[in-house]
C-alpha cells in the first residue's frame, strides 16, 4: 500500500484463555453489557466481535473467543486475525490447558500477548503465583524484567480495567497499525451460520478498505452483494472500514470461517469467481 494513504486503524484484540476464567464478563464490563448471562449453559461457542470506544475517543476492536477444549480451532482463527491477544487467566485457578494451547497460538500467530489476571476479588486468589508459573511457559511479564505487560483485574468488581485499555493502546502505539481505507474492502470471515429470516449472513473483520452498501463481493466458494450492514450494536450501517466488525447480508451461500471476502468490480464477476472456484 502506498505511504501516504495508509491512516490508523483500531486494534484488533483476542481475549482468549481457559473456559470460566471470565473472558466474556471482562468484556461484558468494558462494554457495560451482559453476554455472558444470555449464554447457554455459561459457554461461549462462537466468536462474538464487538468495538469498545475508550475514555480518549480512540476505539478497540474485541473479539471474545470460547475457551471450551473442543473450540481449538476457533481459538486459532481468533489469533491469525488479531493484533493483540489478551490472555486471560482466574487467580484463582492458575495455568490450565487451554491457557497454554492459547500462548502457543499466539507464539505460532506472532501476536503479541498481555495478561489479564482475572478474578482478583477472590479471597483465594494467587496472582503472584500466576506470573511465576507463566515462566515456565515463557510468557515473562515486566516485573520479571520479561516483556509481556500484565494486569490485575476483577471482571466482577470493574478493577483493572482502565489500566487494562491503557496497556493495550500502548502496546498498539508501538504496533503502529494502519491501513487504507479509501479502497475495496478485503475482510475476513469471523463466523457465519444460515439465518431463519435473513438467509447466509457473515461477520467479518474488515482488514483494509472500507465495505459498503452494494458492493459486489466473493468470499470463499460464495458471491454475493451487499444488502446489508450491521454493526455490533445491532444497527445498520452504511459502510464500515478497517479493524470494524459487521455483520454482511446478502450471501448466496455460507462461506466458512477464515475466508477472505474480496471485492470485486460486478456481480457477474463475482458469480464467475465463485463458479471457478467451487469446480475446483
Ligand atoms: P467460556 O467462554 O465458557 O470459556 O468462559 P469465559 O472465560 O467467557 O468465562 P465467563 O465470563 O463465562 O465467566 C465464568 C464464571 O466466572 C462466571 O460465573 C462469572 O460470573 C465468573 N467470573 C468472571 N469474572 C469474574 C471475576 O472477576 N470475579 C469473580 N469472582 N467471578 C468472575
Ligand atoms: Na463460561
Ligand atoms: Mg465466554
Amino acid at each position: 500500500d502506498p505511504e501516504e494513504t495508509l491512516q490508523p486503524r483500531p486494534p484488533v484484540v483476542a481475549v482468549m484463555g481457559h473456559v470460566d476464567h471470565g473472558k466474556t464478563s471482562l468484556l461484558d464490563a468494558l462494554r457495560k453489557t451482559n453476554v455472558t448471562r444470555g449464554e447457554a449453559g455459561g459457554i461461549t461457542q462462537h466468536i462474538g466481535a464487538y468495538q469498545v470506544t475508550t475514555k480518549d475517543k480512540s476505539k478497540i476492536t474485541f473479539l471474545d473467543t470460547p475457551g471450551h477444549a473442543a473450540f481449538s480451532e476457533m481459538r486459532a482463527r481468533g489469533a491469525n486475525v488479531t493484533d493483540i491477544v489478551v490472555l486471560v487467566v482466574a487467580a484463582d485457578d492458575g495455568i490450565m490447558p487451554q491457557t497454554i494451547e492459547a500462548i502457543n497460538h499466539a507464539k505460532a500467530a506472532d501476536v503479541p500477548i498481555i495478561v489479564a489476571i482475572n478474578k482478583i476479588d477472590k479471597p483465594e486468589a494467587n496472582p503472584q503465583n500466576i506470573r511465576n508459573r507463566l515462566l515456565e511457559h515463557e510468557v515473562i511479564v515486566e516485573e520479571m524484567s520479561g516483556d509481556v505487560q500484565d494486569v490485575e483485574v476483577s471482571a466482577k468488581e470493574g478493577t483493572g480495567l482502565e489500566d487494562l485499555i491503557e496497556k493495550i493502546n500502548l502496546q498498539a502505539e508501538l504496533m503502529e497499525l494502519k491501513a487504507r481505507p479509501d479502497r475495496d474492502a478485503e475482510a475476513t470471515v469471523v463466523e457465519a451460520q444460515l439465518d431463519k429470516g435473513r438467509g447466509p449472513v457473515a461477520t467479518v473483520l474488515i482488514n483494509r478498505g472500507t465495505l459498503k452498501r452494494g458492493d459486489t463481493f466473493v468470499v470463499g466458494t460464495q458471491s454475493g452483494k451487499v444488502r446489508a450492514l450491521i454493526n455490533d450494536q445491532g444497527k445498520q450501517v452504511k459502510e464500515a472500514g478497517p479493524s470494524v466488525p459487521v455483520e454482511v447480508l446478502g450471501l448466496s451461500g455460507v462461506p466458512s470461517a477464515g475466508d477472505m471476502l474480496t471485492v470485486v468490480e460486478n456481480e457477474q464477476r463475482a458469480r464467475e469467481v465463485a463458479q471457478y472456484r467451487q469446480e475446483k
